[in-house]
């Protein structure tokens, strides 16, 4: 990808927006409608953007909103790309990159997720503590573009320990008992068999979905921390009886949304408290 796209995304989202954003938010499958928890908004269609790609996924809206949050400047991407829609990793990573450029810092990304840990529930929280590639891609294959980043990023700390620890205080002072796991990514977009299930299992995966990594390598390569959390929309294939749907993937999202809505903006108006953003 050539810098000039990134730069002409940048420059359309800078000439609506009217103050730096801090925070970058990923909506995920079912979780877009947290988009009515940001105040003062300005909604950008993602097909007014140069060079942005439309969703083509039920569930996913397709709009990047700049708004507050306890007072904090938060541009968010209602609905992301997925690889298994034939988009390029370039592609993917895009709407992070721009965000980066016009200032955010620090980025939630959120996703539905299938239960691979059997002591998880449908509609439980879990906060991603590392994550496993199983997709096969990676967003930063090319050459290196130095200005964003090096070309080796450490992925040491890819979720950063200390928005995870802020995250799961605010779930503990809510009463919600978050989660925590590792998510291994795939490529879907058929959900996975019982046996592969139990491979990832083996592998030291608690949660698996189709999305989520590409952004948080290219978070990483640009420097910003990342926090993730998914909602655990299913069981993971094999461990009931029941067949997997995405119908029924995106009811359990919007079910959790109230108890993620909470803990989302609590957490944000933390890190401000706390000075972090
Ligand atoms: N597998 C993969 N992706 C998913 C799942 C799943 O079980 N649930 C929600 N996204």
């Amino acid at each position: 990808m050539s810098m000039q796209k990134i730069i002409e995304a940048t420059n359309y989202i800078q000439s609506k927006i009217n103050a730096k954003p801090k925070i970058g938010i990923v909506l995920g499958s079912g979780l877009g409608i947290y988009a009515d928890h940001i105040e003062n908004k300005i909604i950008i269609p993602f097909n007014e953007i140069p060079h942005f790609q439309r969703t083509t996924v039920e569930g996913h809206e397709g709009r990047l909103i700049f708004g507050d949050v306890k007072g904090v400047k938060v541009l968010a991407l209602q609905g992301r790309i997925h690889a298994y829609e034939g988009h390029p990793m370039e592609d993917i990573v895009l709407p992070v990159r721009a965000m980066s450029m016009a200032g955010i810092e620090i980025l939630f990304t959120t996703n539905a997720s299938g239960g691979i840990n059997e002591k998880w529930a449908p509609g439980d929280l879990a906060i991603i503590d590392d994550h496993i590639n199983l997709s096969g891609r990676n967003p930063l294959v090319g050459p290196n573009m130095a200005e964003l980043g090096p070309r080796f990023p450490d992925m040491t700390k890819a979720y950063d320990p200390e928005l995870s620890k802020v995250l799961k205080e605010v779930g503990k002072r809510h009463h919600v008992d978050m989660k925590n796991g590792v998510y291994v990514s795939v490529l879907g977009p058929t959900y996975e068999t019982p046996a592969e299930i139990r491979m990832l299992r083996v592998l030291g995966a608690d949660m698996v979905g189709m999305s989520t990594v590409p952004e948080v390598i290219a978070a990483n390569h640009l420097g910003i921390k990342v926090a993730g959390v998914a909602c655990i929309t299913n069981h993971a294939a094999g461990i009931k009886p029941e067949k997997l749907s995405h119908a029924d993937v995106k009811v359990v999202a919007e079910k959790a949304m109230l108890g993620f809505a909470t803990i989302l903006t609590e957490t944000i108006g933390e890190l401000k408290h706390l000075g972090i953003v």
